[in-house]
């Protein structure tokens, strides 16, 4: 099946060409068109975001459908949820105007759901089961994935997202939007010197039953940068503070996803969304997994962020199940991922 998948969920306008079946699909084509222009407010202004979309949609698809180099396509997957709903709804009325002009069946897609695709489409072995971290701007999820499309939520963020902390931390440093690279790069810089901040949720004592035990929490973190931040001279800190935090911030994801592997004894960890773009955390989620025997896969940068790619794998896994997305399909800014299960 050659399913066309369309994401326009926040700032990137993506469209792709998967090719195949399941695990072994191949991608075809994929078009990223990133909106820069937030860079100047430091942040997504949604209805900037959602007139972009427009200008750049028709385009973005045009060219991946050339690049694609193949014929007919037989079904268009889009992300309906969650997102900014004026971005989410320019790419959900093309695919289903494509659809209907084509005659071919739209499937809405969860955008986290892609996110747990998206490293599959690299690594043959991503596949389930596993343990899920989710780290983008806007989510912060730990997942138990006993199959594609079972979905055990086990913890989430109380507060900020993983992405968005880092941001905000870059805004407190002076460093430009989007902030994680920033941060990451200044942070290589420093041992962090004399700077150490508290790992938020993290205690010695937790058990699987405490709510904090998979659960994360950033608002205190970012509090306590702030602090550091207004009590010394920033040209002499920055680099030590950057990393005094990522180190905290790393620290807490990894013991969070250690817990969660060890809970459900799964033999691979697989990371996704913009933060995963991280090489140190990719490199500390590897130091402690590999000398248990577990795997851990990331994606590469291209898709770690945000991309249409795999939401045509996640829009495929369901098209194979024999679901369709009906013409009213709508937009949501947050809905529960598909067969998602409270832990
Ligand atoms: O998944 P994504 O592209 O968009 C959302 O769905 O939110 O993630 C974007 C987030 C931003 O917060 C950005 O600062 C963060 O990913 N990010 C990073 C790095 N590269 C991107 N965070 C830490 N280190 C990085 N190298
Ligand atoms: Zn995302």
């Amino acid at each position: 099946m050659r399913v066309l998948g369309i994401e326009t969920s926040c700032d990137e306008t993506s469209a792709a060409v998967l090719d195949g079946t399941g695990d072994d699909a191949t991608l075809r084509s994929l078009v990223i068109l990133s909106q820069d222009v937030h860079r100047i407010f430091g942040g997504v202004v949604p209805e900037i975001a959602s007139r972009a979309h427009l200008t750049s949609i028709v385009p973005v698809v045009e060219r991946a459908l050339a690049d694609a180099g193949v014929g007919e396509i037989d079904a268009v997957a889009v992300t309906n949820a969650p997102g900014l709903v004026g971005a989410l709804l320019v790419g959900v009325s093309f695919a289903k105007a494509f659809s209907f002009a084509r005659r071919v069946p739209v499937i809405g897609v969860h955008h986290m759901e892609g996110h747990l695709f998206a490293t599959a489409l690299e690594h043959r072995d991503a596949v389930p089961p596993f343990t899920a971290l989710l780290v983008s701007g806007g989510h912060t999820l730990l997942l138990d994935v006993e199959a594609w499309g079972r979905y055990r939520l086990l913890g989430k963020t109380r507060d900020d997202a993983a992405g968005e902390a880092f941001d905000k931390v870059a805004k407190l440093l002076g460093l430009p939007y989007p902030g994680g690279p920033h941060v990451e790069r200044l942070a290589a810089t420093s041992d962090g010197g004399d700077f150490r901040f508290a790992r938020p949720m993290v205690r010695r004592n937790q058990i699987p039953g405490d709510a904090d035990f998979y659960d994360v929490s950033f608002s205190g973190l970012k509090t306590a940068v702030l602090t550091a931040v207004k009590s010394s001279n920033l040209d002499d800190s920055r680099a030590a503070i950057a990393r005094a935090f990522q180190d905290a911030m790393i620290d807490t994801l990894v013991e969070k996803t250690t817990r969660a592997a060890r809970q459900f004894g799964r033999p691979r960890v697989v990371l996704g969304g913009g933060v995963a773009c991280n090489a140190t955390l990719v490199a500390a989620m590897r130091e402690r997994f590999e000398p248990r025997g577990v795997q851990v896969f990331a994606p590469s940068a291209r898709l770690a962020t945000d991309n249409a790619a795999m939401i045509a794998r996640a829009g495929l896994f369901h098209l194979e199940r024999g679901e369709r997305s009906p013409l009213d399909l709508n937009a949501f800014s947050s809905q529960p991922i598909p067969g998602l299960v409270a832990a």
